[in-house]
């Protein structure tokens, strides 16, 4: 069996994206790259003999891997990726895709000219979750979907308190782009081709901005965001996403979709304690609920190695990731002037 050679930057995610790969057959790590060297012990011990570097541009150049994968703080997705797409390598980047717009563009333009795949790790759209509903949209049972609402929420979730997920100059944002990104990549997933027209959001920074005050971090990003996105085909997304508020469970995630035939409500996890189920039957005004029991199957990086192999498309795309950083520019711009926002506007302006 072929393999394909692969090198992870970046060891808190990208520790996962290594145990992901090893799940294969048909991947072989080969190297791994981290600024803080005190990372490497554990990757020694799940690949004895892999080799481990400060610098990623060397372990490029030295180890010519055919696939990279980054997962470094989100400012630096841009750099080490064109910097992998420039070595020749294919790509799998970290959601999002990067922390604005112009950036992400750059990036996109960099896989069109080395002729190299920019793939973006939409993880949970591979998770058991994810594949059931996926697989229910598919069959048609929810028919055309003309709502969503997606929910994630912590009571005391800041990651990393202090760090870069607090500084919009590394992060991009908060919770929005942290986690929201998640969730509206999904939603657009399952609603096909729905191009988002205009959004709406509102954001707050209190408890994050009094927290950071108290232990004198850094932190100037929401930590909370909510809002409404209009598409093209008359659908409605609303989201309510935060990593800190006064609420009664420490996360809460809710995801439901209505379509004209059935609807889907569920917590999609992200650590396996989701549910699903799936509505139909609208009987007077009572659903009748069939839960579904979703069996978990290959992760992103196992099918990825499997696209690689195959030679089939991976359906997490540079465009998917466009998609969704152009929505992302467009809340927080909304957030900012205070009102609606035309996302291809913001596009256009983006593009210069
Ligand atoms: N798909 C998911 O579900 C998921 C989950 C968590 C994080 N992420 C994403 O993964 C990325 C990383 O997040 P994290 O939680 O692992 O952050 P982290 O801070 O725990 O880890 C980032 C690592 O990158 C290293 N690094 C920084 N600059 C580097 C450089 N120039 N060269 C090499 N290494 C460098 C740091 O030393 C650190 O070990 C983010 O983009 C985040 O959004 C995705």
């Amino acid at each position: 069996m072929s393999t394909i050679r692969i090198a992870v930057v970046g060891l808190g995610m990208g520790k996962l994206h290594v145990a992901g790969y090893l799940k294969h057959p048909g991947a072989e790590v080969v190297a791994v790259a981290d600024l803080d060297e005190s990372r490497f012990a554990a990757i020694r011990e799940m690949v004895p003999g892999i080799r481990t570097y400060v610098d990623y541009r060397e372990m490029l150049r030295v180890e010519k891997p055919a696939l990279v994968s980054v997962a470094v703080p989100n400012s630096l997705h841009e750099e080490i990726s064109c910097a992998a797409l420039e070595s020749g390598a294919d790509v799998l980047c970290e959601k999002p895709m990067s922390v604005d717009l112009p950036s992400a563009l750059r990036m996109r333009d960099k896989a069109e000219t080395t002729g190299r795949k920019l793939y973006i790790n939409f993880s949970q759209r591979f998770g058991a979750f994810g594949r059931t509903a996926r697989s229910l949209v598919d069959a048609g049972e929810l028919g055309p979907i003309y709502h969503a609402y997606c929910q994630w929420t912590r009571r005391d979730g800041i990651p990393r308190f202090g760090g870069w997920f607090g500084r919009k100059e590394m992060s991009g944002g908060g919770p929005l782009i942290d986690l929201g990104v998640h969730r509206l990549d999904f939603v657009f997933w399952l609603m096909g081709d729905a191009k988002p027209l205009t959004v709406s959001a509102v954001t707050h920074d209190r408890l994050g901005t009094a927290l950071g005050r108290k232990h004198n971090k850094p932190f100037d990003v929401e930590d909370l965001a909510t809002g409404l996105i209009r598409t093209d085909s008359g659908a409605s997304i609303l989201f309510d996403i935060s990593w800190t508020g006064f609420q009664v469970k420490k996360e809460q995630q809710v995801l439901r979709l209505l379509g004209e035939k059935g609807s889907i409500e569920g917590s999609p996890g992200p650590h396996g304690d989701y549910t699903l189920y799936f509505c139909h039957n609208l009987a007077g005004n009572a659903y009748n609920s069939t839960p579904v029991d979703p069996t978990p199957e290959a992760s992103s990086f196992e099918t990825l190695v499997d696209c690689l192999l195959t030679g089939d498309p991976f359906p997490a795309t540079t465009e998917d990731g466009i998609r969704l950083q152009a929505v992302l520019d467009a809340l927080y711009e909304s957030a900012r002037v205070g009102r609606e926002i035309e996302v291809d506007a913001l596009q256009a302006h983006a593009r210069g």
